[in-house]
């Protein structure tokens, strides 16, 4: 099998070599991303490989098919990037649903902790010999209440990390996960319940019509003065505007953001020597409560192999058999993941 790979990073390619060597699946490798303008460099392999940020809309899906591809595997769990309506019936869409979720939540907690204890700002003062503690106070996590929205494989692992801190935590999910509401430090609420008594709220749904600015002007004016926010699941979750004038006007206490609504342009890249043009980014990593990572939170060592195994062994089985049990359908109206033409 010959696979066009799209937006390779150098991170990706010792990982993909080692089982693409193992299993027969060639890659070449494109630094680029796929798109309308892109698609062409596919031509002549059975399927691409791509990433978050790669654009898999009706257009591109249209050239791929033109040029006989017959798969697109995606290298990582969220599929928003790509037109699962369009694609239904046309293409095949694979996917790696779980990989870290450790990874994830991990970093989720790395990131609140770096902003409450103010580690971020420890580390560059104590760098100049600065060993001054104003302006350093934080709070203690234990006993304070955590919202969760979101409690699949990476929310429910956040939530034990969180529990091993003690805090209490209000969940939230359009579909609760049966036996985790334990009456008592776990309990799934109504989302206004959640924004109402949260002290710190944690982004771990899918991005869909549905989530789509689930944080924005009026969740916010129900959270409480102070709250932490933090967003390690997709940009488009958080109305950034919205984020923003609630960090000015002190509502927002804190906020630890792995994405960020426009950052397909932006994140993974080093532009270091450049001005940057988006002003409402700029002004994020300008606020000193604020800390931005660039879609990082998947990558560990563990998290890059368990990625690579994922997606050659989704490519081999589904040359193998025309089937795949990590294979996105969306035959009932939503993207789901199918196995033996039966959707979950
Ligand atoms: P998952 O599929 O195991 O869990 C997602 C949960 O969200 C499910 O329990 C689902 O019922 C729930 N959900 C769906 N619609 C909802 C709605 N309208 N309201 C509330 N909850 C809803 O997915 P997993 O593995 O836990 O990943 C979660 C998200 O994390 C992914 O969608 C992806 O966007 C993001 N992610 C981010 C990474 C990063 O590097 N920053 C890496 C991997 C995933």
């Amino acid at each position: 099998m010959k696979i066009a790979f799209f937006d390779t990073k150098p991170y990706d390619k010792p990982s993909f070599e080692k089982f693409g060597a193992q299993y027969n699946v060639k890659f070449k490798y494109f630094e680029t991303k796929l798109n309308e303008d892109t698609a062409e460099l596919a031509h002549g392999f059975d399927g691409v490989c791509v990433f978050v940020n790669d654009t898999v809309n009706a257009a591109v899906i249209d050239r791929l098919c033109a040029m006989g591809v017959k798969v697109v595997a995606l290298r990582c769990a969220g599929f928003n990037n790509v037109d699962m309506k369009y694609a239904f019936g046309k293409i095949h869409v694979l996917r790696v649903p779980a990989y870290s979720p450790y990874a994830v939540a991990e970093h989720t907690m790395a990131m609140l902790l770096t902003s409450i204890r103010r580690i971020h700002k420890a580390y560059i003062r104590t760098r100049d010999f600065n060993f001054s503690l104003n302006g350093m106070t934080g709070f203690d996590l234990h006993g304070k209440t955590v919202g969760v929205i979101g409690t699949g494989r990476i929310g429910r692992v956040f939530i034990d990390i969180c529990r091993g801190f003690g805090m209490k935590v209000l969940a939230y999910d359009k579909f609760p996960y049966e036996g985790l509401d334990n009456g008592d430090t776990i309990r799934y609420v109504p989302l206004e319940e959640l924004f109402y008594n949260s002290d710190i709220i944690s982004l771990h749904c899918p991005l869909t019509d549905d989530t789509k600015h689930i944080i924005n002007e009026n969740s916010l004016a129900k959270c409480k003065r102070g709250v932490v926010l933090l967003n390690t699941s997709r940009g488009g979750l958080v109305d950034t505007e919205a984020l923003l004038a609630g960090i000015k006007s002190r509502k927002v206490g804190a906020a630890c953001l792995d994405v960020y609504e426009e950052e397909s342009d932006i994140f993974f890249e080093d532009y270091s020597g450049h001005i940057i043009e988006d002003d409402t980014l700029a002004r994020l990593i300008s606020m000193p409560n604020v800390i931005v990572s660039s879609h990082q939170a998947f990558l560990t060592e563990e998290a890059l192999s368990n990625i690579a195994q994922t997606t050659v062994e989704n490519i081999t089985g589904f040359f193998a058999t025309g089937q795949c049990a990590n294979e996105l359908c969306y035959r009932h109206g939503a993207a789901a993941d199918c196995k033996d033409g039966k959707c979950f």
